[in-house]
């Protein structure tokens, strides 16, 4: 039998301060990926300063399409589609990437796609291995923490969301406290697995019924426990409390997210988003996901590390899927700072 042709997407990230492009074949397999990362030009300030983003972006964005191309040995022909992340993120941030592609896609006549940054979190997970639906997710980052349902490849519904912080933002905040450099999530993790979880922080909304998720309270809660020791001149052991820390994030994430693989009961459960790459939540998510009884256990992927955090391949995944739906963009295709998932009913009756 004749095979199908292949589809060769070229796509763009650039929502925060990464600046990636790459090739994807047929939504499944990486041909090139390049990720110019910014972080040491905003650690000085703590945190991702929105026109310093916008800068690094526009200075690197030519240089590394043409370097995607050249490492996919491909030229502008051999792409089938353009894709870019146009939100939700830094609006100037994402605005460089949206216009590098709406450029491009007008100077070659290829189509454009627009994909969502969490849609494309989430299907980091199809760079891996086929995705069975319904699926469920834990899309956890810097911005978002959010319990999604996917019923297809392009049709979410979000069953649980943070009312405060995100889980990364957490791990970022308490890092500054303990001075390590943003973005401090790996850190903290790399400590948590040399400590005890000795201080019991809360784990707030753990047994509630919603599936929404809380972290600005363990925030205060360990910078409180920080400060007043530092009044009474009393050193606190960092590994330790990074192992609290993390002991709290993780058992909520974990047991919210166990909750809702019972409840909807998805053929297939994906970790996604920059905290997806923490040791502690992989190793704590799969071990109870086994506990779960054999009619409930769902395929689970958890993406390699390279591709939880921001990348121009998970775009690339998400956009094949828009691709054989032939959802494109137009030129009129803007950035939108707080887009929201495409939205799937009949999913939760
Ligand atoms: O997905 P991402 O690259 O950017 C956003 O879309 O937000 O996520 C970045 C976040 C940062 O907050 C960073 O501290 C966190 O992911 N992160 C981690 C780990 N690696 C990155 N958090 C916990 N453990 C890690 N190993
Ligand atoms: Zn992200």
């Amino acid at each position: 039998m004749k095979s199908k042709k292949d589809v060769r997407i070229l796509a763009y990230e650039s929502s925060c301060d990464e600046t990636s492009t790459s090739v994807v074949k047929n939504g499944r397999e990486v041909e090139s990926l390049i990720v110019a990362t910014q972080i040491k030009s905003h650690q000085r300030f703590g945190g991702v300063v929105p026109e310093v983003a916008s800068r690094h972006h526009i200075e690197v964005i030519s240089q590394i399409t043409k370097e995607a191309l050249a490492k996919a040995n491909a030229t502008w022909q051999d792409i089938d589609a353009i894709a870019v992340t146009y939100g939700p993120g830094l609006v100037g941030a994402l605005l460089i990437g949206v216009s590098a592609a709406k450029a491009a896609s007008m100077a070659t006549g290829i189509p454009l796609i627009g994909v969502d940054h969490i849609m494309g979190h989430i299907m980091a997970a199809q760079l891996e291995t086929e995705i069975e639906y319904p699926a469920l997710a834990l899309q956890v980052s810097g911005g978002h923490t959010e319990i999604v349902l996917l019923k297809d490849p392009t049709h979410f519904e979000i069953v649980g969301d943070t009312r405060d912080d995100a889980a990364g933002e957490a791990y970022d905040k308490i890092g500054r406290v303990l001075g390590v450099q943003y973005p401090a999530g790996k850190t903290i993790d790399e400590w948590a697995h040399q400590g005890q979880d000795t201080f019991n922080f809360p784990r707030a909304m753990i047994d509630d019924s919603s599936y929404d998720f809380s972290f600005s309270g363990l925030k205060s809660a360990f910078i409180n426990t920080c400060h007043h020791a530092d009044q009474i001149h009393q050193e606190l052991n960092k590994y330790d409390l990074a192992a609290s820390f993390q002991a709290a994030v993780v058992d909520v994430l974990v047991t919210k997210t166990i909750r809702a693989i019972k409840q909807y009961q998805p053929k297939t459960f994906i970790l996604g988003g920059g905290v997806a790459a923490n040791l502690g939540l992989r190793k704590q998510m799969q071990t109870e996901i086994t506990k779960l009884p054999d009619s409930m256990q769902p395929k689970v992927i958890l993406p390699a590390l390279k591709l939880c955090g921001d990348n121009a391949a998970m775009i690339g995944a998400a956009a094949y899927n828009l691709y054989n739906e032939g959802k494109f963009a137009d030129l009129t295709l803007n950035a939108d700072p707080s887009l929201e998932l495409p939205y799937a009913d009949s999913m939760l009756e």
